[in-house]
Order: C-alpha cells, then structure tokens, then sequence
C-alpha cells in the first residue's frame, strides 16, 4: 500500500522537520499535564504569545494538583496575555476532573478527553498523540495547512472530511506525535511562503475584530475584578454592552454578584 504521492508527501514532510524543525518547550518530554496545558494555550494562541507564557505557567502551576486547588483570581491572573479567559476557567476544572474522577490520570482515550471541559475533538486527538502516542487523526489550521496546499492546490470551499482520509492515510504510526510536530511545523512555514491556503477551507472565518469587542470588554472587566470588587458603577468601561459582559461572566462562573457588588468567584 504504497502511493507514491502519498510517500512523496511524508518524505517533504520529515524532510522539512529534520531541517527546520522547531525547538518549543513544550516539546521536551512532555508529561500529559503539560501537553493539555500547552495544547489548550495553544488552540486560539499564536506559539509566540505562548511561549511567554508558558514557562511561567509551570513554575506557577507545576502539576494537575496544583491547578485544581488554585483559586479563579490566580488562574486569570497567570493567563492574562492569553486571550478567551474561559479558557482559564475550563483549563481548571478539567484539572479538577482529572484528580477528582481519573485518580489524578489524565485519560488517554479521545472519546474520554472530550468530555473534560474545553476539549473538542481536535484538541482531544492532538493530546492523545502528543502525551501518549496514539495515531489519531485530528486537524488544526497549521495541519489544514498543509493537507490543502499539497492535495486540494485547485479546489475551493474544501471540508475538512475531505481532508481526514489523507490524514488518516499519512500519519505515522510509529511515532504520531513527532509527525503531528513536523505537519504542523511544515504548515507554519507555509503560512509564511504562499497565501493562505485555509481561504479555501469551508471551515475559514477570520478571527474577529478585537478593538471594540465583546472579547475585549470581557478581558478589561476581568482586569479590573482583579483589583478589586466593584460595583457595576465602578467599572472604568463606557460601554453600554458592561451590564450584559458582567451577567455573562455570572453565568459562566468566572465571577459572582452579591448585592451590588460584583467579585470574581
Ligand atoms: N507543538 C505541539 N503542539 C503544538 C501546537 N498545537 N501548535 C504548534 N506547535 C505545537
């Protein structure tokens, strides 16, 4: 069962990744706390932001333990930087799942890992190969990257189940995470040499605008809720949208309203 297209194409991939491969600390025998770590920050993060944060992370929060008896202000407070703060909020009760339902294991099975909060699919099969090396089959927009500009050069609006069976095809069983390493550091290096193959994903949707976002409100309540509790009048935030961020952030458990006065939980 060997295509020649399809040898050809792993070839350029571990080609390239023996050249030019990236050396990113979360790539150092990673323990599966590190991987669901990194993988999480990584999901809507670029790898630059994340490498600033990273390190610090894990001299803060070292271990599953740690995270999941770690209070909402610390956790916010060591991701502020990264962006989509539920994240945080997730990121801390699957370490709590973890201790509480798996014995402090994180489970290895994706059909498991996506009932930890935060988890979907994709991000559940890149932990299984990257914590435990199991050949999963799961797309990220560096792997979409690549599978479009090698295989689908001349077709538009191209879904990602058209995509699976050359992924399912091509990863290597033997050593599935340092594949997924190579894919995707192969598809970041295509981002920077041709215009971006993922317009022709029917999956494609620009990041929206941050300045003026619901996002960015969200992120300077949040700051704020740091310092201190406040009142919904002592928000230093002109926008008519403050009342709805701060129930939204009720609601979703980041923070708590008791009287008037606003804390984060
Ligand atoms: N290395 C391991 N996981 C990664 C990811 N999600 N993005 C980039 N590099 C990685």
């Amino acid at each position: 069962m060997t295509n020649p297209r399809l040898q050809e194409f792993r070839d350029t991939i571990w080609n390239f990744y023996h050249d030019h491969g990236r050396d990113l600390p979360w790539r150092h025998d990673p323990t599966p706390y590190q991987v669901l770590i990194s993988e999480v920050m990584l999901q809507q993060t670029q790898v630059s932001r994340v490498l600033v944060k990273y390190a610090e992370w894990m001299r803060t929060f070292s271990d599953f333990e740690t995270l999941a008896r770690a209070s909402v202000a610390e956790v916010l407070t060591a991701w502020q930087g990264l962006g989509y703060n539920r994240r945080a909020l997730w990121l801390q009760r699957a370490t709590q799942m973890v201790v509480n339902d798996y014995s402090g294991v994180l489970p290895r099975d994706p059909s498991v890992l996506v009932m930890l909060p935060g988890i979907g699919p994709n991000t559940a099969g890149s932990i299984a190969a990257f914590a435990y090396q199991e050949p999963t089959v799961f797309i990220e927009t560096n792997i979409r990257r690549v599978f479009l500009h090698e295989f689908f050069a001349d077709q538009e609006s191209v879904a990602d189940a058209e995509l699976r069976p050359l992924i399912e095809a091509t990863v290597d069983p033997e050593h599935p995470r340092e594949w997924y390493y190579a894919l995707m550091d192969y598809g970041a290096d295509l981002a920077k040499r041709v215009p971006n193959p993922n317009r022709r994903s029917k999956h494609y949707n620009v990041q929206g605008k941050f300045e003026g976002s619901v996002r960015q409100i969200r992120g300077e309540v949040l700051r704020q809720l740091l310092e201190r509790p406040r009142r919904l009048g002592e928000f230093e935030v002109a926008d008519e949208r403050l009342a709805a961020v701060l129930a939204a952030l009720v609601k979703e458990g980041f923070a708590v309203q008791e009287g008037d006065i606003y804390r984060l939980h």
